[in-house]
């Protein structure tokens, strides 16, 4: 069993996913807290309703990245959290996260990394034209969803894709991929 800190910033429809995997036992874990850096995600209430400890830490109350962060870390360590999993969590990391848990930050990022990182992914690769879309799990590091790959999926994009049909396409595969990833790495 792992014990995981998720980290949001709205909708958290993939932190549902890995609650529902953990409740339907395809995920040996357990959701010690959910943090996000907006008051009003929805990710936040959903957590509050299943009885998951949910906080809210806004950056604007800190005078620095590392306070903010610092504060992140003790609602994180203090609740024995093991792996920190960012899912829609839409800020960069900071050094101080980055050094408490090395090599235990995941993340989820809908394309097929090395392509297409950062913001608005589906409408970049309709403009593309590429003919393959997905999403990536990989860990965390200083870089831009640079670190080191744990495992992709695939989706077609189809003629008449829009950015939303494209979208739900990949969502369903994150859905799939995060918690089956998870569970891997509980296995370590
Ligand atoms: C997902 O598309 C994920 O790949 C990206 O942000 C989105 C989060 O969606 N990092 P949700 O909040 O989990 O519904």
């Amino acid at each position: 069993m792992i014990v995981l800190g998720v980290l949001i910033s709205g909708r958290g429809s993939n932190l549902m996913a890995i609650v529902r995997a953990i409740e339907e036992d395809r995920l040996d874990a357990r959701v010690a807290v959910v943090v996000s850096n907006r008051a009003d995600a929805a990710g936040l209430a959903f957590a509050r309703e299943k009885g998951i400890d949910a906080v809210w830490v806004d950056r604007a109350a800190f005078d620095s990245q590392a306070a903010y962060e610092n504060e992140i870390l003790g609602a994180l360590q203090s609740r024995g959290v093991q792996w920190v999993v960012l899912a829609g969590y839409m800020r960069i990391l900071g050094p101080t996260l980055l050094a408490a848990y090395p090599d235990h930050i995941v993340n989820i990022h809908p394309s097929l990394l090395p392509a297409f990182k950062g913001l608005d992914v589906p409408r970049r690769v309709l403009e593309s034209g590429v003919s393959e879309a997905g999403c990536t799990v990989h860990l965390v590091d200083e870089t831009l969803d640079g670190g080191r790959i744990l495992a992709q999926a695939r989706v077609p994009v189809l003629a008449g894709d829009t950015e939303a049909s494209l979208s739900a396409r990949i969502l369903v595969e994150e859905h799939r991929l995060y918690p089956q990833v998870l569970q891997e790495l509980s296995g370590l």
